[in-house]
């Protein structure tokens, strides 16, 4: 049988094989929605950002595997929260993670948590505290919606979305593509399609400006990844040069760690590369019958252009209905049934 996981909190809490296996079973739910695996058990889904769709496919995940969810929204119906140990607090938040975690353990049966970077420091964002805090204080399974580091529901949803599109992602060639956005985005989504397609062994090109290169440790992690599977990871500086052939489009702006604590020079730079980094259907042209992706939420002709975005290579909105099946498959997985 298998062992219920403790905490998913990235792409590599699941080996390649316990991915498929999920994968399996998430295809068998999307057949037969409607279950009793979980009834009388909750999940609490505590969110210290917005969502549209995290937050409503976990709890209609709950819901068709006969169980319920509790959606908390930090410092709105809930009190603030900290996370950081030793502090005295007499500021904005009235309660502790430790407490909250230790509390919520007792009346639900794993958590959810998104929280993205201070932008404080990248040394201090890199290490995921606040999901860290539950992690670390919570008495049962935490499941990332979205951290400093990681989207691993997002990426496990990418990969079975290119699995129903093309057969086995193993050796096909994937462009993941930084693009232009008014804002500093978080790393989360390219990190973790960038560690899950090189856990799939797929061709990766990750194409970006010189400048917002991704953090070295994910790097090194994806190229080892990609070794391991029999695929690669290569890094291109021009977006045309990384098209040819490619079999997906992947596009997601993201902010820059050279440039973390001054946003005014970031700006500056990304000024020149407004009209370049944005997806058009004349990119997907040159890839060999491309679809194009995105976690969503997008800009509309700022990230990609309308005609890609209402044509047939869109693949967004399979992409955001599969993270309802495989996050009721990763329930399961966790919840132990
Ligand atoms: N893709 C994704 O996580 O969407 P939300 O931010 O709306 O949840």
């Amino acid at each position: 049988m298998t062992q219920p996981l403790p905490h998913f909190l990235s792409p590599t809490s699941l080996s390649l094989d316990a991915t498929q296996e999920l994968f399996e079973r998430a295809l068998e739910l999307k057949k037969r929605p409607i279950r009793t695996d979980l009834a009388g058990q909750s999940a609490g889904l505590v969110f210290f950002n917005p969502s549209l769709r995290t937050r409503t496919s976990m709890d209609i995940s709950m819901y068709q595997l006969g169980g319920h969810a509790v959606t908390l929204d930090v410092g709105v119906g809930t009190w603030k929260l900290e996370h950081r140990e030793g502090r005295v607090m007499d500021g904005d938040a009235a309660e502790h993670v430790k407490e909250a975690a230790k509390v919520l353990s007792r009346y639900v049966q794993a958590l959810g948590i998104r929280s993205f970077p201070e932008r404080r420091s990248w040394g201090e964002d890199r290490m995921d505290p606040i999901l860290s805090a539950f992690a670390k204080w919570a008495d049962v399974p935490i499941i990332n919606l979205e951290s400093s580091l990681y989207h691993p529901c997002q990426s496990l949803a990418d990969l079975l979305t290119i699995q129903e599109r093309i057969g086995s992602p193993k050796g096909q060639p994937i462009v993941i593509s930084w693009a232009y956005h008014p804002k500093a985005l978080p790393m989360a989504v390219p990190n973790s399609i960038l560690l899950e397609a090189a856990k799939f062994g797929m061709e990766v090109r990750l194409a970006h400006p010189e400048g917002w290169e991704l953090d070295a440790d994910i790097m090194s992690r994806a190229n080892q990844l990609a070794r391991g599977a029999g695929g690669s990871v290569t890094v291109y500086n021009d977006i045309e040069d990384a098209m040819p052939g490619a079999r997906v489009v992947y596009a997601k702006s993201w902010g820059s760690i050279a440039n973390y604590q001054h946003p005014d020079e970031e700006t500056r730079l990304k000024a020149a590369l407004r009209g370049t980094w944005r997806i058009s259907m004349r990119h997907m042209e040159a890839t060999d019958n491309g679809f194009f992706m995105h976690c969503l939420p997008v800009r509309r002709n700022v990230v990609v252009d309308d005609e890609v975005l209402d044509s047939d290579r869109n693949a967004c909105y399979d992409e955001a209905e599969n993270r309802l099946h495989v996050q009721k498959a990763l329930l399961l997985r966790l919840l132990g049934t």
